[in-house]
């Protein structure tokens, strides 16, 4: 495939021909593709298709076999391991499983990403972290704890936790696969307004209703291979 030229004011992710092996397993084989800048993209696919390991090589979790990948302009083979707490502070994740820390409370739990990011003032991180939980409408539960709350609860404090920091990027993990339709919807509606207010969704999914609720952009991953773009998004 052609390399088009590289614009960092347009495009937030280009990946180019990677691939990811586990041992004899290939996760993700030659997956080329560019993600704009304020796109809604998804990346859909069957269980066990390498959903979760392309998330996991944009954040880092994991490293490519081989390939070429920029995220929010930083070269992801060159960079250093000093380098890459910077790259996580500005992406917003948010997983399948919520991932909160089950023994802080809501508040602290999205005020950690302040702290970590340096930010001194506790006015500032008391004002920011009630003004996104407002967003998600657990802000009457900033002092609950994780265990104590409904999964779709749960989702929204890992959403505001996402978005606190003003991410450029938030990428979410099949975030609505563990509930109900009406919690899923309404993580679903927080992503789309995330959006509206200019960040950009990369968010894995394996379910089609999803992908019809409209997006930009998407790839349909199949056994690690990019199919081409998906059919219900263009
Ligand atoms: N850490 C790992 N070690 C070995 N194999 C893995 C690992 N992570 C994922 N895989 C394999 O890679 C493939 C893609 O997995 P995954 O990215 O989790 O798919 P999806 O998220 O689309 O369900 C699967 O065959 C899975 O078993
Ligand atoms: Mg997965």
């Amino acid at each position: 495939m052609k390399k088009m030229p590289f614009d960092p004011e347009r495009t937030i992710i280009r990946l180019y021909d990677v691939s990811k092996y586990f041992g004899e397993t290939d996760a993700l084989v030659n997956v080329t593709f560019d993600v704009c800048r304020n796109e809604f993209f998804f990346i859909s696919g069957p269980s066990g298709a390498g959903k979760s390991t392309l998330m996991k090589l944009l954040y880092l979790e994991e490293h490519m076999s081989s390939g070429y990948a920029i995220v929010d302009g930083m070269n992801l083979a060159r960079i250093r391991r000093n380098q890459v707490p910077m790259l996580r502070r500005r992406l917003g994740i948010v997983f399948q499983d919520y991932k909160l820390i089950p023994n802080k409370s809501v508040f602290d739990n999205v005020g950690l990403v302040l702290e970590v990011a340096g930010i001194r003032s506790r006015k500032t991180v008391r004002d920011r972290v009630m003004d996104v939980l407002e967003k998600v409408g657990m802000a009457d539960r900033h002092d609950a704890f994780p265990p104590t709350l409904s999964g779709g609860e749960q989702q929204r404090v890992a959403v505001a936790r996402a978005m606190v920091g003003n991410p450029s990027l938030i990428l979410a993990d099949e975030p609505t696969a563990s509930l109900d339709p009406e919690a899923a919807e309404m993580i679903f509606d927080l992503l789309v307004s995330a959006h509206s207010e200019g960040t950009t969704i990369v968010i894995t999914t394996h379910d089609r209703y999803l992908l019809s609720k409209g997006c930009t952009g998407s790839i349909y991953l199949k056994k690690g291979q990019c199919e081409g773009p998906d059919g219900a998004c263009r």
